[in-house]
């Protein structure tokens, strides 16, 4: 059964598109059957797996609006093993829709019941805000990766989005945790690029990803081309990164695999204090029946 990943920050141009979709490549030819979820009415992560917007006439809007069955949309990519569940700019109609519907929060968690047992990873992309959209990635997701860019106001969106997940873990899903903080667009001879790294790691010292992202014109070339890094160009810097960063994430899954079947594994010992503390605080405040939406004032 996949485990699911979300790539979110609510801040716009971050690099959450170009690490779902160049993790999801990389899975997809290094680790197993991988499904990437385009939740973005921009559509960029469909157009950068290769997949032509124009040719998009049945998207994720109509499996969350209309109950289409998610499995008769997806797409194949020319990548052996990488699927997408593609969008288009309807999906942005989804969010006025879902807001009267009951249970609208978990309308991608129960579309992909039945997709989950074809794939072993799915990746999920979404918007740059924290709508009712991004609440039913959260939803839906075992792990959220949060990409940051060194940049002296990434903490507080930081802060701001860690809020909004722990108002999920209390009103909607105890056991979603924090798979990792991805620092994108990172250039170590850059002195602010350091001390946000540094303060980032001060704060939250299990969570950060050790392989961070350079920036790297040929991954910013790439979506234009309709392939990720891995086929645009397998030997650049930004192709090596992921590659590396993928490694890392099937490497924490793993020993976090290890370790809940109690064969303890040093490495991943200290990592799941943080989210197993989270958790803990989750389910002691889990509040029947709240309406999270609301408490978001979305
Ligand atoms: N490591 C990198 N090096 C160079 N350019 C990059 C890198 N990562 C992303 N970019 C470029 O930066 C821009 C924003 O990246 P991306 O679209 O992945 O961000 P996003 O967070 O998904 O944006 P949005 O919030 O609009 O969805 C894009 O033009 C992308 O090609
Ligand atoms: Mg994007």
């Amino acid at each position: 059964m996949a485990r699911i990943y979300s790539v979110c920050n609510q801040k716009g141009g971050v690099g959450k598109t170009t690490t779902a979709v160049n993790i999801a490549a990389f899975l997809a030819a290094n680790a197993g059957r991988t499904l990437l979820i385009d939740l973005d009415p921009q559509g960029n992560a469909t157009s950068a797996a290769g997949i032509p917007k124009d040719q998009v006439d049945v998207s994720i809007y109509e499996v969350l609006a209309d109950n289409v069955p998610a499995a008769s949309i997806v797409k194949e990519t020319r990548i052996p093993g990488l699927s997408v569940l593609p969008s288009n700019t309807s999906l942005a109609g989804a969010e006025v829709e879902l807001v009267s519907e009951i249970a609208r929060e978990f309308k991608l968690r129960e579309a992909l019941r039945e997709v989950r047992e074809l794939y072993d990873y799915i990746i999920i992309d979404t918007p740059p805000s924290l709508s009712l959209l991004t609440i039913n990635a959260l939803a839906a997701t075992d792990e959220v990766l949060i990409p940051i860019q060194c940049e002296y106001f990434a903490l507080e969106g930081l802060s701001q989005l860690l809020k909004t997940i722990d108002l999920v873990r209390i009103n909607l899903h105890p056991e979603l945790k924090i798979g990792g903080i991805i620092f994108t667009m990172y250039d170590s001879r850059l002195i602010l690029n350091n001390e946000v790294l540094e303060e980032v790691k001060e704060h939250f010292p299990n969570l950060v990803f050790e392989n961070t992202i350079p920036r790297n014109v040929r991954l910013s070339e790439a979506p234009s081309h309709g392939m990720p890094i891995l086929f645009y160009d397998p030997t650049s810097t930004g192709s090596l990164a992921y590659e590396k960063l993928t490694a890392e994430l099937v490497s924490r899954h793993k020993n976090e695999e290890a370790f809940e079947q109690g064969s303890v594994n040093d490495d991943r010992a200290e990592y799941p204090e943080q989210n197993r503390e989270f958790k803990e605080e989750a389910q002691c405040q889990q509040v029947q029946n709240a309406d999270l939406a609301g408490a978001l004032e979305l």
